[in-house]
């Protein structure tokens, strides 16, 4: 079989990575794909655009693809899947309908209040004085979300009125296009952040092992939101009694809400949830696709081959499908970034010591990298997803780490206290 995967970042190198090892995985296309994935044996880049759905499906057709796995949001919210479903190609990942789980947060929100799915208190606007006075009146902390897609980038938890207003000024001020012209102001949450992926058929669904991403630029969780700077798999955070809480408070009564809107979902349904310290769940957001850089963690785990659980989700076979398997070991990613992201950032950087990376036993997925000749250079906010396995928590990350020491490129920046929310936990 031939899969073709739509992406060019860490997620979708590590998604290449893992089809690959499945007998049954001749060939894996990305397009466009990164330094990394032109580099895996048994996959190759396609330079198409990501919006070019005719060209994606005139390739997808002609060469024969199993499969395609949408890795980003962006396609899905713009009706890939239901462009290529058209031409009887199989996809990986909600229609355009579906994908409104991710691409407007109110109505998400208002599919989460339906299915009687915990999450926290939220009005939404669409001009600026209103907004105001609602969180004048609330107070802070208070959350203002931009209600489209802003590559992770449009939530503001403001501590403090001025910050509040202002990330109120910026959305409508056009800052996130048309994304940020309605916005959530949503109360605040204390509590440990987690990333539950599920995968379903549209029938049945089934969580991976769940991770914890550390979404924002500094170190101790400050600063502003990113796409993610760091992941671990599996949480302790997420015991196997909550993990089932999560399964039938949240997993299944979102899939319900979605079929009662005659919604077929085929792909991964992401919620990304609060566990407050009285282990009460909050659902603050569900994305339609895997997570970036949580995959980089779950997947060098899953012994269950990808293709496996991918064609039973797209034939409606999940409910009979094998419990899924996991190595009993921990995995996590350190990111590293090119300084100045989430804002902006230098391009075009060299990265050297890649080879001794791989030699620590480390995976370097890329995420924004190109090859020039012999060279990997940087092009991009998030240039590599460094993953290790390890046999304990603390071991992974001790391995990611030696891992990340032996890179080097210029003006690299990465947070050096991934995990650290775990290991101040009591018993791990
Ligand atoms: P979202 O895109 O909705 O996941 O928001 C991005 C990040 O902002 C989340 O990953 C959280 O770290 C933070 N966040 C979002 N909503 C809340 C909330 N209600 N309370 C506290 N933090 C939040
Ligand atoms: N790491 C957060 C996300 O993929 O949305």
């Amino acid at each position: 079989m031939k899969a073709l995967i739509i992406g060019s970042g860490g997620r979708e190198h590590a998604l290449a990575w893992k089809l690959l090892q499945s007998p049954r995985i001749a060939e894996v296309v990305c397009i466009p794909g990164n330094g990394g994935t032109a580099a895996l044996a048994g996959c190759r880049n396609l330079p198409l655009s990501i919006s070019d759905f005719e060209g994606i499906t005139r390739f997808s057709l002609v060469n024969n693809m199993a499969f395609v796995v949408v890795g980003s949001e962006q396609p899905l919210a713009a009706g890939i899947t239901d462009y290529l479903q058209a031409q009887d190609i199989k996809v990986f990942g909600p229609t355009k309908i579906g994908a409104q789980i991710e691409s407007s947060k109110s109505w998400a929100k208002t599919l989460m209040q339906a299915a009687g799915i915990p999450t926290p208190d939220s009005k939404s606007f669409t001009e600026a004085a209103a907004a105001i006075a609602y969180i004048e009146q609330q107070g802070t902390p208070i959350v203002i979300k931009a209600d489209g897609l802003a590559s992770g980038k449009g939530v503001t938890v403001a501590h403090t009125l001025a910050d509040a207003r202002a990330a109120v000024n910026k959305s409508f001020s056009g800052h996130f296009g048309l994304a940020g012209e309605r916005i959530l102001v949503e109360s605040y949450l204390q509590g440990q952040e987690v990333s539950v992926l599920a995968v379903t058929d549209g029938l049945t669904i089934r969580p991976l092992i769940p991770a914890q991403d550390h979404k924002t630029i500094g170190e101790g969780d400050t600063g502003a939101n990113t796409g993610g700077m760091g992941a671990y798999a599996p949480t302790p955070v997420v015991d196997q009694p909550l993990l089932g809480r999560i399964q039938t408070e949240i997993l299944e009564p979102a899939l319900k809400g979605l079929q009662q809107q005659n919604i077929d979902y085929r792909g991964v349904l992401y919620a990304g949830l609060m566990v407050t310290p009285q282990e009460d769940l909050q659902v603050i957001e569900f994305n339609c696709r895997f997570g970036d850089p949580e995959t980089q963690a779950i997947l060098p785990l899953l012994e269950t081959p990808l293709d496996a659980i991918i064609l039973a989700c797209l034939e409606q076979r999940l409910a009979d499908f094998p419990p899924f398997e996991w190595k009993s070991a921990a995995a996590a990613c350190v990111v590293m970034a090119a300084a100045g992201y989430p804002d902006v950032y230098p391009k075009g950087m060299v990265i050297s010591g890649l080879e001794a990376a791989a030699e620590t036993d480390a995976i370097v997925f890329h995420a924004g990298t190109r090859r020039v000749q012999q060279q990997v250079q940087a092009s991009g906010g998030r240039v590599l997803g460094v993953t290790a396995v390890g046999e304990t928590f603390e071991s992974a990350i001790a391995n990611a780490y030696r891992a990340v020491e032996c890179i080097e490129f210029e003006h690299s920046y990465y947070r050096s206290d991934v995990g650290y929310r775990v290991k101040v936990l009591p018993g791990t």
